[in-house]
């Protein structure tokens, strides 16, 4: 369709905003507040990820060298949180890993050691949100086992002076790249991904562009973690992955791609805008979601190379994508289930939308998804996993 003449302004105004791309650690992160479309709201899929993972990092734990056998020698013991969000899920795993180890002191030495706890993610994050919610599960502040530190950054920089950690973890996050290859949006490049906002179902170039960026960000990860980390400190990983024998191309579970919030209906979306003459087609292919799905061997290979850490456990898992109930519940009301996936876009992309096109026409694509995902009743019987890979390391 040709852009109406009402709507060449709103084209030139996008155009404004495509500056975001090589600055994306000053632009990513969750919708912040605790809004419909926030975060904090939207994060159960995270959650079921976390308790899917509790084991591993509980045995983790209980396996841990014990650092200060006496209270006198005793120095803090040191917990980040990479890539921390808001709500609910970091607090309570930072509450887990401290209250376990603080068990564990008790009951092998005898006393009760002083815990800092770091909550690291991009200065975009909205940290006042997390420390407001942290407020409101200790009220008294006397109750909370742990002083607690905000540090802003990107994990694939240094973010601790060496040997400082004797515990890192990060969940749902190491996925997210730091940044969208440059080939993939140069128009010049056999890597560029026209007509598409992702890579699942994109060209092979596309893919290796993107693996390529990945293996360069896993590495740059673990290589800082390396200097962080005391040596019989731990570093716990969970991040969306895909199975060992699946090539790079099929980022997603068979059964999952039609519905990943990612694939087919935020394309279309993307398609209306376009159609309804708002954006132009170079609009669109200025955007790409910067994430990839990494399988065990690729996360191997990159521990390998780094050296310094000894893998203990790496598993690929799956969850499933919602409870039966509420795929009962949605059945009976599409337009409910249109907006709850529409919420979850909007929390985990809404930054990164708005920066590209500005809020207005942000939010009218979420609104094209949500229709999209809604008139779509077919895919509502289906059920969607995420596959995530869980890996515990101890650095040596
Ligand atoms: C899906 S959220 C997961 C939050 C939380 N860990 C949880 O499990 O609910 C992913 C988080 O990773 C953060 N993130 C992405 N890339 C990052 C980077 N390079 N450095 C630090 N944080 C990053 C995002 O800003 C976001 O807050």
């Amino acid at each position: 369709m040709e852009l109406s003449s009402s709507n060449i302004s709103n084209t030139y105004f996008v155009k404004q905003w495509q500056t975001w791309a090589g600055s994306l650690h000053r632009v990513l992160c969750m919708q912040g507040g605790d809004g419909d479309g926030s975060y904090a709201k939207n994060s159960e899929a995270s959650a079921s990820a976390i308790t899917l993972c509790q084991p591993l990092l509980l045995s983790a734990l209980q396996s841990m060298k014990l650092f200060f056998l006496s209270k006198e020698d005793a120095d803090s013991i040191r917990v980040a949180d990479l890539g921390c969000a808001t709500g609910y899920n970091t607090l309570a795993t930072m509450n887990m890993v401290v209250n376990t180890l603080t068990q564990r002191y008790l009951n092998v030495c005898g006393f009760e050691p002083e815990f800092e706890a770091f909550f690291c993610d991009l200065p975009s994050n909205d940290f006042n949100s997390l420390f407001r919610s942290l407020e409101a599960m200790f009220p008294d502040g006397k109750a909370r086992q742990y002083y607690a530190v905000g540090v802003p950054g990107s994990f694939y920089h240094r973010l601790f002076p060496r040997r400082k950690l004797h515990v890192a973890v990060t969940l749902s996050a190491l996925h997210w790249l730091s940044k969208i290859p440059d080939a993939v949006l140069d128009k010049t490049s056999g890597s560029w991904n026209r007509g598409r906002v992702w890579i699942e179902g994109a060209k092979k170039e596309v893919v290796e562009a993107y693996a390529r960026q990945s293996e360069k960000d896993l590495e740059d990860f673990l290589r800082h973690r390396r200097e962080e980390i005391v040596v019989g400190g731990i570093l716990f990983i969970l991040m969306g992955g895909r199975p060992g024998s699946e090539p790079p191309e099929n980022q997603l579970d068979a059964d999952s791609r039609a519905k990943h919030p990612f694939t087919v209906s935020m394309d279309q979306a993307w398609q209306d805008l376009i159609n309804e003459g708002l954006i132009d087609e170079e609009t669109r292919d200025g955007f790409n979601i910067p994430a990839y799905m990494r399988n065990v061997e690729e996360v191997e290979a990159a521990v390998k190379k780094c050296g310094g850490f000894e893998i203990k456990r790496i598993e690929y898992k799956r969850i499933a994508e919602h409870s039966e109930e509420k795929q009962e519940e949605w059945i009976k009301d599409p337009g409910s289930y249109g907006r709850a996936k529409a919420n979850l876009v909007r929390a985990t992309l809404r930054p990164i939308v708005d920066a590209h096109i500005g809020p207005d026409l942000s939010e009218q694509l979420f609104q094209r998804f949500q229709n999209r995902v809604s008139s779509d009743t077919a895919l509502l019987h289906k059920t969607c996993f995420y596959g995530v890979i869980i890996m515990s390391a101890i650095r040596v």
